[in-house]
């Protein structure tokens, strides 16, 4: 049994879509509905339709992936008429990323006006506008954020953070972010931003944007996804972490959950291998479960021996 109830939410597998993967469209959206996943998440939407930035822009690489989409999006309204026609049993989450705060939270009112069952997953990590921070690396500026937020959006929400790598960083962002109630789930993490991947042969970067640098996930991230679940986790005691980051199989899925996740996103790999990585992962980890004697998720998320 992998089912996980969160948030009045049921879902009948812990795997979804991380957002920016088979999201973009309609038809991909309904791809991963009829899938095995456990939830739909949307591409990361902006108030207008963005083609995103020049090609080559995303790249497999052999340890995963490198990319600067830019954030190509069909614009916020395609995605709410898609919540307004949904008509699952599987939750759907609305990843949305506005260009500035005031985009964010036009969108959030339309979604708060429409009343839909529907999370939005706010993004506070998109590493590939060029001249554009990530909001999340900017204490100050992401508690301004989420007080906006938390003003015009009176119900529940979550954010996407990017990856964070010193302790300091996780205390500090964990306690801008246990200043607000209604933030009731973080999903951890965004890819890892302005990495550089080099072909040899041609002595190129392999994408065009920003001179090569874009946002590493697959093999390269798992560490380091594994240990913003872990902290935040710890951190943020009555709210959810949603694992992202390096889960191609159902051992990577087992250890998110090991480290406290309650659901788990897969990017690269569902890039990679498409919607039917979702039956493998669940058969892997359900086999993993079994062969350890646990029963349920609830076995043993969260339950990390450390030494
Ligand atoms: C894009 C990438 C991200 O990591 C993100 O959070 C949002 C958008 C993009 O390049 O499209």
């Amino acid at each position: 049994n992998l089912s996980v109830s969160w948030l009045g939410m049921k879902m009948s597998s812990p795997l979804f879509n991380a957002s920016g993967v088979y999201c973009r469209t309609r038809e991909e959206l309904e791809q991963v509905r009829r899938s095995a996943a456990g939830a739909v998440v949307t591409k990361s939407c902006t108030l207008e339709p963005r083609a995103g930035n020049p090609e080559p822009r995303y790249r497999r690489t052999a340890l995963g992936s490198i990319n600067s989409m830019g954030l190509p999006n069909e614009g916020y309204r395609y995605y709410l008429d898609y919540a307004q026609a949904y008509d699952d049993a599987k939750p759907l989450f609305l990843s949305v990323s506005g260009m500035t705060l005031d985009d964010t939270l036009t969108i959030l009112t339309e979604l708060a006006a429409l009343k839909l069952p529907c999370l939005p997953e706010v993004n506070l990590s998109c590493p590939n506008l060029p001249g554009k921070p990530q909001l999340g690396y900017d204490f100050a500026a992401s508690a301004e954020a989420l007080e906006a937020i938390s003003r015009r959006y009176a119900r529940p929400f979550g954010v996407k953070l990017p990856p964070y790598f010193d302790p300091a960083h996780f205390a500090a962002m964990a306690a801008v972010l246990n200043a607000f109630p209604l933030l009731r789930f973080v999903t951890c993490i965004n890819s890892v931003g302005n990495g550089l991947v080099i072909d040899l042969d041609s002595e190129s970067a392999v994408i065009k944007p920003k001179g090569g640098l874009g946002g590493l996930g697959g093999d390269y991230v798992l560490p380091t996804a594994l240990a913003n679940v872990r902290e935040f986790a710890v951190l943020l005691a009555d709210k959810h972490v949603i694992g992202c980051g390096g889960v191609k199989s159902g051992a990577e899925a087992f250890m998110h959950i090991l480290a406290g996740a309650t659901a788990v996103q897969v990017g690269t790999c569902l890039h990679e291998e498409g919607v039917s990585a979702f039956d493998r992962i669940e058969a892997e980890l359900a086999a993993i479960m079994q062969a350890k004697g646990y029963q349920r998720l609830e076995d043993f998320r969260g339950r990390l021996k450390t030494l």
